[in-house]
């Protein structure tokens, strides 16, 4: 898994930017940025919708007040879904959706996790981190022995107290 200190591994995502679909690294993206990137187990499911998502979008201001530049969420879903979901939501237009759909980028970073008991095949564990200029400098993984979805720590209201008090 990754750790505070590694360079996050390079993998092309299919995003959407500037309405159209389109491949784009992850390295090109973060390169430079001050980000912090949530990454859940589904668009539309009931958690994420309720409280994941949302919770960056309300504290979207904060966190930028913080010294956060780049707020991505990460997903194996494609951009279409990840798109409609966010609109949907209503969330802040700024969140960028990180399309991971092949779970190539979540295997390198140690956290593809198999669902296929919820018919949902191969998807991210939920967690969040800071990435500054492409280094992580702190992960909030959800414990992975705890069965289910866990979701303790990679919410939004964590992630402002450890970049406030460090
Ligand atoms: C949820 O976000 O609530 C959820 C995620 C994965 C499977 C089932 C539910």
């Amino acid at each position: 898994m990754i750790k505070k200190g590694q360079k996050i591994p390079n993998e092309t995502l299919v995003n959407f930017v500037d309405g159209e679909i389109a491949k784009q690294s992850i390295h090109e993206i973060l390169k430079g940025k001050n980000a912090v990137i949530f990454a859940l187990p589904g668009a539309y499911t009931p958690t994420c919708s309720a409280t994941h998502l949302p919770g960056y979008s309300e504290k979207f201001d904060e966190l930028a007040t913080l010294g956060i530049d780049f707020i991505g969420c990460l997903s194996v879903n494609d951009a279409f879904v990840m798109e409609s979901w966010k609109k949907q939501l209503g969330a802040r237009q700024e969140i960028v959706m990180l399309c991971d759909g092949n779970g190539d980028f979540s295997e390198k970073l140690g956290m593809l996790v198999n669902k296929r008991d919820l018919g949902f095949g191969l998807r991210s564990w939920r967690y969040a981190m800071h990435v500054q200029n492409l280094v992580v400098q702190k992960v909030f993984c959800e414990d992975k022995n705890t069965p289910g979805d866990p979701f303790e720590v990679s919410d939004a209201q964590t992630m402002v107290k450890y970049l406030t008090t460090g």
